[in-house]
């Protein structure tokens, strides 16, 4: 299948394995979903500066194909892992959390692809007017950061397709074929999931991690964090005691708490289990090969599906 995304990045398949901190901050899972054909995602976010650079070698060590690398640009480490990215001539930056204008020069000038995470139709729009590549959209159900705005994937990415130009790769919510061929249908080029890849021996989370994920129903999310940057994480103890608290509480509570905490410990009580209401979707630990290869087949299904209505 051919889109404005597989053409511009190179890519055989319109699916994206999200950036995922800790869980796609390692090489195996990015190798595997881009040697399927894919674009692997290295979540870079909460490297250190010298791992990150490790993992880059790693990861081009272990394909020829394509693959990126995602930033949060407000993070401390960002500049230094924005110089890394481009002394190791990244192919594709996947940048969220911050503006890309000032960077996009340099980018530019390795021959690197700039994709932005974008959740609104006004910094959609912003993204467009820096000249940025393609945008990725988050939706409410996704993991992680959702839209604090809480507007659905199937919305955003539809009134985003019709207020920009850009290829639009749709993410949030998405866990399997069917997903991937309805997102496509609203004119997305690609489609990103970042749920689903957890449940992979590939994904550098604990166990408990991955357990939990294929334990959760679609109605096992809740939203925690501040208003302004809401984190979609599994309901645990530390979501109900953040729920209940207080609001002058809960700041000193959610810094208690942590995403590092669940994926590296295996507290999956008192860590932040970030996942999408997708977890309620997976019900199996797979190979990642194995998921891209059932990804482009149930796509191929729900397509055939729509023809013969
Ligand atoms: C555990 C976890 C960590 C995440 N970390 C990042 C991150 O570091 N940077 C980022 O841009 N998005 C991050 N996200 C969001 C994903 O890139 C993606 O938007 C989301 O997983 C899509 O929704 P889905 O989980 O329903 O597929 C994270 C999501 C999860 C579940």
């Amino acid at each position: 299948m051919k889109t404005r995304i597989t053409e511009l990045l190179g890519i055989e398949h319109p699916i994206f394995q999200a950036a995922m901190s800790w869980a796609s901050s390692n090489a195996p899972l990015v190798i595997a979903v881009s040697n399927a054909g894919g674009m692997g995602v290295l979540g870079a976010g909460p490297l250190r500066p010298a791992d990150c650079s490790r993992l880059l070698g790693e990861i081009r060590a272990g394909t020829k194909k394509p693959f990126g690398v995602n930033i949060p640009l407000n993070g401390a480490r960002a500049p230094e892992l924005l110089e890394i990215s481009l002394r190791k001539k990244i192919p594709v930056m996947v940048a969220s959390q911050g503006g890309p204008r000032e960077h996009l020069p340099r980018f530019r000038a390795i021959g690197a692809k700039w994709l932005q995470v974008v959740a609104s139709v006004e910094h959609a729009k912003k993204a467009e007017a820096a000249g940025v590549d393609a945008l990725v959209v988050d939706g409410a159900e996704a993991g992680g950061h959702p839209p604090p705005s809480n507007v659905g994937t199937i919305v955003l990415v539809r009134r985003i397709v019709r207020a920009t130009r850009l290829p639009v790769v749709a993410s949030g919510g998405v866990a399997d074929g069917a997903g991937i061929a309805a997102l496509l249908a609203l004119g997305a080029e690609a489609v990103q999931l970042g749920t689903r890849f957890i449940a992979t021996p590939e994904a550098s989370v604990h166990e408990n991690y991955k357990r939990a994920v294929l334990a959760a129903d679609v109605h096992d999310t809740c939203l925690v964090g501040p208003p302004a940057l809401p984190i979609r994480q599994l309901k645990n103890a530390f979501t109900q005691k953040f729920q209940a608290a207080r609001e002058d509480e809960r700041e000193a509570l959610f810094k208690a708490s942590s995403l590092k905490k669940a994926a590296l410990e295996g507290d999956v009580e008192w860590g932040r289990v970030e996942a999408g209401q997708s977890a309620g979707l997976v019900d199996e630990i797979l190979p990642a090969a194995e998921v891209m290869k059932r990804l482009v087949q149930e796509m191929e299904q729900a397509r055939n599906r729509l023809a013969s209505l």
